[in-house]
């Protein structure tokens, strides 16, 4: 069975999908991205992705390529269409083609994609099981990175640092040393005490959604939930520390920058939170 992309109206062969070479995104990343999981076919917290999408394209002033029910229509026949029951379903909006030119184009269309791919659950759950090591790096994103644009390119070069030491993920630190986020994934830690810390969402974090679906569990849990800066040193100490995204759900992080975090092996909090992702945050979802 062969891959199928929405690009801008029309299903087509992912393998024969393209856009034009002045497209701005192309161009000059001038555009917004989602990336949403699908578990048994279905979107998680699809009504957060879409509301920080329209908050995204509202701060980037792109209008909406479709109304929200349409684009609903959209991803879950890309969805369907893929035979995807686990895995991702990504959008990305641009401006639109222009030529280029740095000012807004007057009379460009937004240009939308949709794909969607399986992954192996099994996998990611042994990836947790394991944990992972991250790296720091300096913060050096510009400050809006509560718009989630395509321009990655900080993100992909700490990522690729990241690998190159061995290790999944790179926090960034700002200059007072304490942790932003990671490249794609929102940065925790679990106290000795056993408070669970995160960065408010409104400092220097892209607004994770699975982030506020953790808060939200931990709450009905009735776990310690601090939202709080945290430095290096902290997290080192830290008795946990774990990463949050669409499509890392709650992954334990067992050593930052060579060193472990607590024994060194992933640890209750991070695996409980992960074993009950979706039977909490998502009780009330169809
Ligand atoms: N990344 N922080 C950054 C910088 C991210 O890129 C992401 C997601 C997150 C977590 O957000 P959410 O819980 O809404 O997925 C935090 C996606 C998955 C990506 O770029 O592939």
């Amino acid at each position: 069975m062969s891959r199928i992309a929405y690009v801008n109206g029309q299903y087509v062969r992912h393998a024969d999908a393209g856009v034009h070479i002045e497209d701005r995104g192309y161009q000059f990343g001038d555009g917004v991205y989602e990336v949403c999981e699908v578990r048994d076919g279905r979107l998680i917290d699809e009504p957060r992705h879409l509301a920080r999408l329209w908050r995204s394209l509202a701060e980037l002033k792109i209008a909406p390529p479709l109304g929200e029910a349409a684009l609903k229509i959209v991803l879950r026949e890309t969805v369907r269409r893929n035979r995807v029951r686990d895995g991702i379903v990504y959008l990305q909006v641009t401006r639109g083609v222009a030529r280029r030119d740095h000012y807004f184009p007057s009379n460009a269309a937004p240009a939308l994609v949709v794909t969607s791919r399986s992954a192996d659950r099994a996998k990611a759950d042994a990836m947790a099981e394991a944990g992972v090591k991250v790296i720091t790096v300096p913060e050096n994103r510009w400050p809006r990175v509560d718009i989630k644009s395509i321009g990655l390119l900080p993100n992909v070069l700490a990522k690729q640092q990241a690998k190159e030491a061995g290790a999944r993920e790179a926090w960034f630190v700002d200059r007072e040393g304490r942790v932003t986020e990671g490249g794609s994934t929102n940065a925790w830690i679990v106290t000795a005490e056993g408070v669970i810390v995160t960065r408010p969402a409104d400092d220097g974090i892209l607004r994770g959604v699975t982030r506020a679906a953790v808060i939200d569990m931990a709450e009905q849990l009735q776990m310690r939930i601090e939202e709080r800066p945290f430095t290096v040193e902290e997290a080192r100490r830290a008795k946990e520390a774990f990463n949050t995204a669409a499509t890392a759900i709650v992954t334990p992080v067992i050593a930052i920058d060579g060193a472990p975090v607590g024994d060194g092996k992933p640890g209750p909090v991070a695996l409980g939170l992960r074993r009950r992702f979706h039977e909490f945050a998502h009780r009330s979802e169809s």
